[in-house]
């Protein structure tokens, strides 16, 4: 079983995936981390302050293996069998990613970025063929978002509505 967990910083993929990779007995790797060790990435852009990924290496990494989950900003470009693309409301992405001393301008980045759906249309655009699990984490706890993703896994079709846009009481 392939699983990719991607969406916006603070929706939750690390903790999730630890959980699933517990639960299944299957390694969970943290792509981030992986791109930077292994060097998968092409150069680094200052401007964005982010490493561009090297996809084709990234992919060659995952090619034979069986059975993994890859959290993390770029998870949709690993083979995957299931895509999980976790969201969460705007200002509770900001009350997660507080706590890690980001700076304000770097938590509004990441709200917007929530608001505007950026990386769940990265997902339908570049992968309009995947089995896709698109899911609301905001009132939900990371236990409870698990067993959706193992429900998705099970053949069940989970896809959230969410409109952040249309949300009239956030303040982001
Ligand atoms: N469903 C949830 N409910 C409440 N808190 C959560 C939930 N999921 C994650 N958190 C908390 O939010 C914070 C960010 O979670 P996590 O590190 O898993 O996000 P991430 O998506 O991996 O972010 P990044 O892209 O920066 O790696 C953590 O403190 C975590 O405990
Ligand atoms: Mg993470």
């Amino acid at each position: 079983m392939r699983i990719a967990i991607t969406g916006t910083p603070g929706t939750g993929k690390s903790t999730v995936g630890k959980i699933l990779s517990e639960r299944l007995g299957i390694p969970v790797y943290d792509l981030s981390k992986l791109i930077k060790e292994k060097g998968f990435f092409t150069e680094f852009d200052e401007k964005r302050d982010a490493y561009v990924v090297d996809t084709e290496k990234l992919r060659e990494f995952f090619r034979d293996k069986e059975s993994y989950i890859a959290e993390g900003l770029v998870a949709h470009y690993v083979p995957a069998d299931l895509i999980v693309i976790l969201r969460a409301k705007p200002e509770v992405v900001v009350e997660r990613l507080r706590p890690r001393g980001y700076s304000e301008e770097k938590l509004k980045e990441n709200a917007e970025a929530e608001k505007l759906a950026v990386i769940a249309t990265e997902v339908f655009e570049s992968s309009p063929d995947s089995r896709v699990a698109h899911i609301d984490t905001t009132n939900r706890t990371p236990q409870e978002v698990a067993e959706i993703v193992e429900r998705a896994l099970k053949g069940e079709e989970v896809f959230d509505e969410v409109d952040w846009l249309e949300d009239e009481t956030g303040s982001y």
